[in-house]
């Protein structure tokens, strides 16, 4: 399984789908899964249950995928908070797309589907983040700057 992580705005679900096409392998996004199992969008979730009952639906949805037919899959920004998901993705080659906090904002500028953009301290989240992703991947590419086919590349390259 080869498993895309990365702050929100990334890029994880274009190059996602990029690599899946290269590899002849499904591309699987949890966040399209956990809203076809919940039936309504993760804003709705957020707002009626919270972020934990979200965060909540989210391992499980991770755990289900990685244990299923290998894919190309693409994280949600949050999905590595958890030691629990943290420990299963380990058995598998995990990418972390790194973008810088700055690129991060201006891609998800004016974005209102994404209730994490709300908060004030996005900058730390997104250090803090940082942090976790790096010490998870196998490989990490930057994306700053670049066209997600250069990105698709260098991850078919390095994995
Ligand atoms: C989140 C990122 C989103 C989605 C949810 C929470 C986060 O996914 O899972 O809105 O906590 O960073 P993307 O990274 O695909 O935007």
């Amino acid at each position: 399984m080869i498993v895309l992580v990365g702050f929100m705005g990334a890029g994880k679900s274009t190059v996602g789908r990029l690599l899946a096409d290269r590899l002849g392998l499904p591309f699987v996004d949890t966040d399209l899964v956990v809203e076809d199992r919940e039936r309504r969008s993760i804003p709705e979730i957020f707002a009626t249950d919270g972020e934990q009952a979200f965060r909540d639906l989210e391992q499980e949805v991770v755990a289900d995928v990685v244990a299923g037919p290998e894919a190309v899959v693409s994280l949600g920004g949050g999905a590595c908070g958890r030691e629990a998901t943290r420990a299963v993705l380990r058995a598998h080659t995990v990418v972390h797309l790194d973008v810088s906090f700055e690129q991060a904002k201006a891609r998800t500028a004016g974005d209102t589907y994404r209730p994490m953009l709300q908060r004030p301290d996005l900058a730390q989240l997104h250090a803090s983040r940082r942090v976790v992703f790096e010490e998870l991947a196998d490989l990490s590419v930057r994306t700053d700057g670049r066209r997600a086919e250069a990105i698709a590349l260098e991850v078919l390259d390095g994995v």
